[in-house]
């Protein structure tokens, strides 16, 4: 080759992978932007924590958890909540849509098939049913004679994403939605957005209605009610806290802080027999 011609020839061929190159990282860049300020589903909110508590004084390590008991391990497919009727019988919502049960004498049971893959909390009634909330239809009654829809819509809007539910000695029923924005198989968008989007619903069995107690929480999760049923217990995830809600007395509709920087995202909740309260922490981050 004439050694002319060899040098421009190099350079050229050289300057076209460059230029194709950065169109390339150009069209990279471009589609990244586009994806993160227009396309994106989230319109995320910085999440602000405060830093972590000394863990080991207040909550001092301890290994009771390898000491537990796994019930219907391989029966259940990814089961929410628990609750115990009256005659001591285990109850648990499973994703595959049964409601399995566990008898005092150790026998598990498909007791009742809701066609739902999408049930998350329990719990039982003073007339003997269950209350199973739905993702997609609310909160729903389950007997022994089928499925009714309790609750289904609030202030003209379906209920999406019901989380919790505890029913009160006066037959009102208290329930969580995790997300009014987002559904239970892209729960994680809720936690990255990072904006509140939880409410505490409240159905009244005697005018058969809805109505919203407390907006804008930050995911929603599980629901107590204390001993005297004086005060509501409410799990706000991903604030790592929860709130107490006042339903009788002087703070009647006041919420305040139960308890707040937890080590772990406060998932399900329950009344323990000497007043207190079990919470499931579940690890976000
Ligand atoms: C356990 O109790 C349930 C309900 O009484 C009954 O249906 C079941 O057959 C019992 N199972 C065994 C193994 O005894
Ligand atoms: C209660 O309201 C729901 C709508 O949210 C409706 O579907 C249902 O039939 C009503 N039940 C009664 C007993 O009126």
């Amino acid at each position: 080759m004439d050694p002319k011609l060899q040098g421009p020839a190099v350079a050229n061929t050289t300057k076209r992978y460059l230029f194709a190159f950065s169109s390339f990282l150009f069209a990279c860049l471009l589609a990244f932007i586009l994806q993160i300020f227009f396309f994106s589903s989230i319109s995320p909110d910085p999440l602000e924590l405060p830093p972590a508590a000394a863990s080991n004084s207040l909550y001092p390590t301890n290994n009771h958890l390898q000491s537990v008991i796994k019930m219907g391990e391989g029966f259940l497919k990814d089961p929410e909540g628990v609750c115990v009727d009256k005659e001591g019988i285990l109850y648990t919502a499973t994703r595959d849509g049964w409601i399995k049960r566990l008898h005092k004498n150790g026998s598990l049971e498909n007791w009742k098939m809701i066609e739902s893959h999408t049930l998350l909390g329990i719990t039982t009634t003073m007339a003997g049913d269950l209350l199973v909330c739905d993702c997609e239809k609310g909160v729903l009654k389950v007997g022994e004679d089928g499925v009714t829809v309790l609750a289904s819509h609030v202030k003209g809007s379906k209920i999406r994403f019901a989380d919790d539910v505890i029913e009160a000695s006066d037959g009102s029923v208290y329930f969580s939605v995790a997300s009014t924005k987002f559904e239970l198989h892209d729960w994680y968008l809720d936690v990255l957005e990072a904006k509140p989007h939880g409410q505490l619903l409240k159905y009244n069995p005697s005018s058969n209605e809805t109505s919203i107690l407390l907006d804008n929480l930050c995911f929603a999760n599980g629901v107590a009610l204390s001993g005297d049923q004086d005060y509501l217990v409410v799990c706000e995830t991903w604030k790592f806290r929860c709130l107490k809600y006042w339903l009788k007395g002087e703070l009647e509709g006041k919420t305040e802080i139960f308890t707040d920087n937890l080590p772990g995202g406060p998932d399900n909740i329950n009344l323990a027999p000497d007043g207190s309260f079990w919470i499931a922490l579940l690890q976000v981050f």
